[in-house]
């Protein structure tokens, strides 16, 4: 048992920089893979048995005093469990009306809250990779791509920009490039030229990122998300993956990475190639889908060409990076040539 205990950590520990794509290499020093997969893992189970011991206090109270039953428990054990046992997680199609509205009015409330965002600078390239914060590891990568890219590259979009700190900091490094902020916040323009510095490449798209892709209103040479497509369900990712198909050449994705929630195993880190195409498991409070990219984006002609799994410092999950290529384009506009 301790031998085997030893091998796993020896493979969550592992450091393999260069990632080929075959295969997505893991670099998580010791103390954060304990944060993440250890400790809050077991806050998980802690907070797992509280929820079955209060249900079952509330339940006895309720039939005992025959009360009104109370409204349900809202707690993120509660949310977690109505989301998996709804059935519906790997079924579900693109956003329908009502989530679209709810996401563009509820948008604007949540950036009004986020008035003094960090910026990006010059220093990412310097400090290594485990100590940049999410966005700054997604400008950092994106900015790599577009600097050793031999692919033309007109625009960039950013799906799920939000306030968006990275698009600023690469129109200004790249200049002859434009950069378009995709969202669902009607005042998302509005909200980032409040608080972050205007650039005449940088221009902002307000929306279902899905609808304006499937209508041509966008279609960029270069797709980047950052904590954002965690929140596609499968059916909906497909549907993006098959619009983007059409027009991007290479995606770049930069998300959080949880261990399942509630998982037995807490001595892995899960490769997104090991899980179950049909069956993204669900991680984190917010309920992330963590999705075989691999899969996904090879059924749609993507050829992956990194993946890796870094470290966040501070935070309960990993970092997924991930960049893909488009085959088909590259095969279209080689027979052009
Ligand atoms: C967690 S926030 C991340 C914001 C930003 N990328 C960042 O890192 O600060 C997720 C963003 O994805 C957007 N979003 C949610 N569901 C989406 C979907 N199905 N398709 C595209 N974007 C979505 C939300 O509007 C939100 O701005």
């Amino acid at each position: 048992m301790y031998s085997l205990m030893f091998h796993k950590f020896q493979i969550a520990e592992y450091f393999d920089g260069a990632s080929g794509g075959a295969e997505t290499s893991i670099s998580i020093p010791k103390r954060d893979f304990f944060r993440v997969n250890i400790y809050e893992n077991t806050k998980w189970h802690v907070r797992l048995l509280a929820y079955a011991a209060r249900k079952k206090i509330e339940s006895a109270l309720t039939s005992a005093r025959r009360a009104q039953p109370k409204p349900p428990f809202q707690g993120e054990v509660d949310r977690y469990l109505r989301y998996k046992g709804s059935g519906l997680m790997a079924q579900e199609d693109p956003l329908e009306e009502e989530a679209i509205e709810y996401l563009c009015s509820h948008g604007d409330d949540v950036m009004a809250r986020h008035q003094t965002p960090p910026h990006l600078s010059e220093a990412i390239f310097e400090k290594d990779w485990r100590s940049l914060t999410t966005q700054q590891k997604c400008g950092r990568l994106v900015a790599e791509r577009l600097s050793d890219t031999e692919v033309p590259v007109d625009t960039v979009a950013n799906f799920g920009s939000q306030m968006d700190v990275i698009s600023p900091f690469l129109a200004e490094r790249f200049p002859n490039t434009e950069f378009v902020s995709v969202d669902f916040p009607e005042k998302l323009e509005e909200n980032n030229t409040a608080v972050l510095p205007e650039r005449e490449n940088w221009t902002f798209e307000s929306g279902y990122p899905l609808t304006l892709l499937q209508e041509g209103k966008i279609s960029p040479d270069i797709l980047f998300c950052t904590s954002t497509s965690v929140l596609f369900r499968t059916r909906e990712f497909e549907a993006y993956l098959e619009a983007l198909s059409e027009t991007t050449n290479i995606l770049i994705f930069n998300e959080s990475w949880f261990p399942e929630t509630f998982s037995s195993d807490f001595l892995s880190v899960t490769r997104p190639e090991d899980i179950n195409p049909g069956e993204p498991y669900l991680g984190g409070e917010f309920s992330n889908y963590h999705h075989n990219y691999k899969h996904l984006l090879g059924k749609h002609g993507y050829e992956i060409s990194l993946s890796r799994i870094l470290s966040q410092p501070d935070k309960n999950y990993h970092t997924l990076q991930l960049v893909a290529y488009n085959t088909q384009l590259e095969k279209e506009t080689d027979q052009h040539d």
